[in-house]
C-alpha cells in the first residue's frame, strides 16, 4: 500500500543508521551476488543502496528477485551503516545501505527503448520521443532543477526590488520582434487572426501607462523563425520594464538579477560588468556580442595596408572598403596550410573573398599577405606580431570584414583552446537606431518601440537617419547574448516618427499599433526594461551547448515535438469551424 515517504533516496546519511525509513524510487539497478540481491533505487535527489540479504524476510527476498529494471518500488526498512569494505566514497550515501521488511512493486515497465543511464548511446530522436525516460538522467534532471533555482532566484530578487509579477495575454495581436508570427485562426470572427506573442513588449509598456511602475514575467514567447542551437519556436524571457527609471538605473536591475541567479545556482560571484559601446565592440571584436573569454582583438590596417596595390586590398579600399586583421600568436608552426584554408573557406560566406594570412619572420611576412606588406616594421607596430606568429587579415566591406574576422576569432580561440573557465560579462550599449536595409529602407537595430538618444531625436527623418543612436543596451555572456532591452519612446509624436522613419505609413500605424498610441497619448511615464533570454541564460548555468537540454520538453531544429507529435493534421471538420481551407492535400 502506498504510504508517505520519510527520506527522499538521496538524503540518508550514518546519522540515518538505526531509523526505520520508507523511500520510492525507480530501479537502477539490480544485481543478484551469491544469494544476495543489491537494488539501488533512484529519484531526482540520488540513488540508494537496498540490501536483501540473510537479515530479510522469505517474502522480501521473494518480492526483490522479482524486480526488473525501471520498476517503480516503495521500500520500507532500517538503515544500517556499511561494512568497512563496502563503503563508497563516490556515493553520497555511500556509507549506508536500506535493510528493507517490504518491497512493494507499485508499477512494472515495458521493455525500454533505451537503458536509462546509457541515453547518450540512443540517437537524439528516440530520446526526444520518449523524453520521459530521458528526463531520468540525473544530468537532466540536475538542469531541470537549476532552471527552477533560477527562475526563483530572479522571482526573489525583483520581488524584493518592488517588481509585480503580471501576466500578458497569448492571444494577441502580433508585437514586431523581428520574426514571423505563429498565427490562431478565430472560430468566432471569420477570417480573422490571433498572433501569439513574440514578447510581451506592447502590453508591459501598457502596463507602465497603467501606472504598474515595476513589472516582470517569466514568459513564454513564441517566434517562427530558423532554428539554431540557440534558439527555439518558443522560449521563456524573464522580461521587465519599469517606470520613472533612468538607464543606468534599470541595468543595475538586471545586473542584480544576474548576479542573484549566478550565485542562488552555482555559487559565483559575478564582478564588475565593463560597458563597451556598440562602435567600440565591433572596432574590437567585430561583432556585438564579444566574448572576452581571451584576447585576439582585431586590429585596424587601413593605414598601414590601405596604400597596397595588391588587388584584394587595393580593390577593397577603392569601394570604401576597410582592411583589418588580428594576431594568432605563435601559431606559425601549428597552423598547417589545411587549417589556414578551413580558415578562409569558413569567412568567405560571410561575404569575403578570402583571407589574407601571413605567417611572421624576423625579416618578412610569409603566405598570401606577403604582397600587401610593403613596409614589414610599420605592419609588426601596428599589428604587434613578431616572428613565430600568424596574422590574418580581410579586406572587404566593413560589415563583411567585421562579421567575417569576428566569427573567425571565436573559432580560432575554440579550434587552439584558448578559451578558459568563467563567465565574462560585458554590456553593449549606444547601439544605432536602425539598421539601412537592402531595398534601401530601415530596419529597427532592436524594435521600433527603443528610445532615439534625446540629442538624436531631431535627426529622425533627416539625413542624419542612419547616425541616430539609441538608448539600448545588451548584456552579453561569453559572447551570447543573454539580455536585451531599452530605454522607450513614451511621447507618441516621436513613435510616430520612428514608424514613419520605418516605412510604416499612418494608416498602417493606426491599424497595427493603434491602442499603443493612443496609450502614449494619454499620460505615459518615462519607461524601460529588458527581457532576459532564460533558456540561454540557462545554458551558461548548467554548463552545457544545446538549449534542448534546459528545457522540459523542447521542440527539434524542425520545430517538432518528437513526443506529442506536434504539429500533426486536424479534422477537416475543425477546419471549416475555423473557416480555414487547407491547400497541401
Ligand atoms: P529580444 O528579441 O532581444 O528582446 O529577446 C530577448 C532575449 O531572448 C532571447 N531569445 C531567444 N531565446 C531562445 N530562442 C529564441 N528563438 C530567442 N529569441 C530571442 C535572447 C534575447 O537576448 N522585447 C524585447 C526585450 C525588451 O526590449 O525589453 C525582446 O524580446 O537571449
Amino acid at each position: 500500500m502506498l504510504t508517505r515517504r520519510t527520506h527522499t533516496c538521496g538524503e540518508l546519511r550514518t546519522e540515518h543508521t538505526g531509523q526505520e525509513v520508507v523511500v520510492q524510487g525507480w530501479a537502477s539497478a539490480v544485481r543478484d551476488r551469491g544469494g544476495v540481491t543489491f537494488l539501488l533505487l533512484r529519484d531526482r535527489h540520488g540513488i540508494v543502496q537496498i540490501t536483501v540479504d540473510e537479515r530479510c524476510s522469505d517474502a522480501v527476498r521473494d518480492a526483490a528477485k522479482a524486480v526488473r529494471l525501471e520498476y517503480v518500488l516503495q521500500v520500507r526498512g532500517t538503515v544500517a551503516a556499511r561494512a568497512e569494505g563496502a563503503v563508497k566514497d563516490d556515493m553520497e550515501t555511500g556509507a549506508i545501505e536500506v535493510v528493507p521488511t517490504e518491497v512493494e512493486i507499485l508499477s512494472g515497465t515495458e521493455p525500454l527503448p533505451f537503458a536509462i543511464g546509457k541515453q547518450s548511446e540512443a540517437h537524439e530522436e528516440t530520446r526526444l520521443k520518449y523524453r520521459y525516460l530521458d528526463l531520468r538522467r540525473p544530468q537532466l534532471q540536475q538542469n531541470i532543477v537549476r532552471r527552477h533555482r533560477a527562475a526563483q532566484a530572479a522571482r526573489s530578487a525583483l520581488s524584493e526590488l518592488g517588481f509585480l509579477e503580471i501576466e500578458t495575454p497569448i492571444l494577441t495581436k502580433a508585437t514586431p520582434e523581428g520574426a514571423r508570427d505563429y498565427l490562431v485562426p478565430s472560430r468566432v470572427h471569420a477570417g480573422q487572426w490571433y498572433a501569439l506573442p513574440q514578447s510581451p513588449q506592447i502590453f508591459k509598456q501598457i502596463l507602465m501607462v497603467s501606472g504598474m511602475d515595476r513589472y516582470f514575467q517569466i514568459c513564454r514567447c513564441f517566434r517562427d523563425e530558423d532554428l539554431r542551437f540557440d534558439r527555439q519556436p518558443e522560449f521563456t524571457q524573464i522580461d521587465i520594464e519599469m517606470s520613472f527609471a533612468p538607464r543606468d538605473l534599470i541595468m543595475e536591475v538586471a545586473e542584480t538579477v544576474t548576479r542573484r541567479m549566478f550565485a542562488d545556482v552555482l555559487g559565483h560571484v559575478v564582478g564588475e560588468i565593463p560597458r563597451l559601446s556598440y562602435a567600440e565592440a565591433m572596432e574590437r571584436f567585430g561583432v556585438d556580442n564579444p566574448d572576452l573569454r581571451f584576447g585576439m582583438e582585431l586590429t585596424s590596417l587601413d593605414a598601414v595596408l590601405g596604400g597596397s596595390t595588391f588587388p584584394p586590398v587595393a580593390n577593397a579600399v577603392a569601394e570604401g572598403g576597410r582592411v583589418r586583421g588580428f594576431v594568432v600568436k605563435g601559431a606559425s608552426e601549428s597552423a598547417s596550410r589545411k587549417v589556414l584554408d578551413a580558415w578562409t573557406a569558413f569567412v568567405k560566406p560571410y561575404g569575403l573573398g578570402g583571407l589574407l594570412w601571413g605567417k611572421v619572420t624576423d625579416s618578412e611576412v610569409t603566405g598570401p599577405l606577403k604582397k600587401a606588406v610593403d613596409d614589414f616594421a610599420g605592419f609588426c607596430a601596428a599589428t604587434g606580431a613578431s616572428a613565430g606568429d600568424v596574422v590574418v587579415v580581410a579586406a572587404g566591406s566593413e560589415k563583411a570584414v567585421n562579421t567575417g574576422l569576428g566569427r573567425l576569432r571565436v573559432q580560432v580561440a575554440r579550434e587552439r583552446e584558448m578559451i578558459g573557465e568563467g563567465f565574462a560579462f560585458a554590456w553593449v550599449v549606444d547601439f544605432p537606431l536602425f539598421e539601412a536595409t537592402d531595398d534601401g529602407g530601415w530596419t529597427s537595430t532592436h524594435h521600433p518601440f527603443t528610445s532615439p538618444k534625446p540629442e538624436h531625436v531631431g535627426w529622425l527623418g533627416s539625413e542624419r537617419q542612419g547616425e541616430i543612436l539609441s538608448d539600448a543596451y545588451d548584456l552579453v555572456c561569453n559572447g551570447n547574448e543573454i539580455c536585451g532591452g531599452s530605454v522607450r519612446i513614451h511621447r507618441h509624436d516621436v513613435q510616430e516618427k520612428v514608424f514613419a522613419a520605418l516605412g510604416i505609413g499612418p494608416e498602417e500605424q493606426r491599424e497595427k499599433f493603434g491602442f499603443m498610441l493612443d496609450a502614449l497619448s494619454f499620460g505615459a511615464p518615462p519607461h524601460g526594461g529588458m527581457a532576459f533570454g532564460f533558456d540561454r541564460l540557462m545554458m551558461w548555468l548548467c554548463g552545457t551547448e544545446s538549449i534542448r537540454d534546459v528545457i522540459a520538453f523542447p521542440k527539434t531544429t524542425s520545430a517538432q515535438d518528437l513526443m506529442s507529435g506536434a504539429p500533426g493534421p486536424v479534422p477537416p471538420a475543425d477546419l471549416v469551424e475555423l473557416h480555414v481551407r487547407n491547400t497541401v492535400d
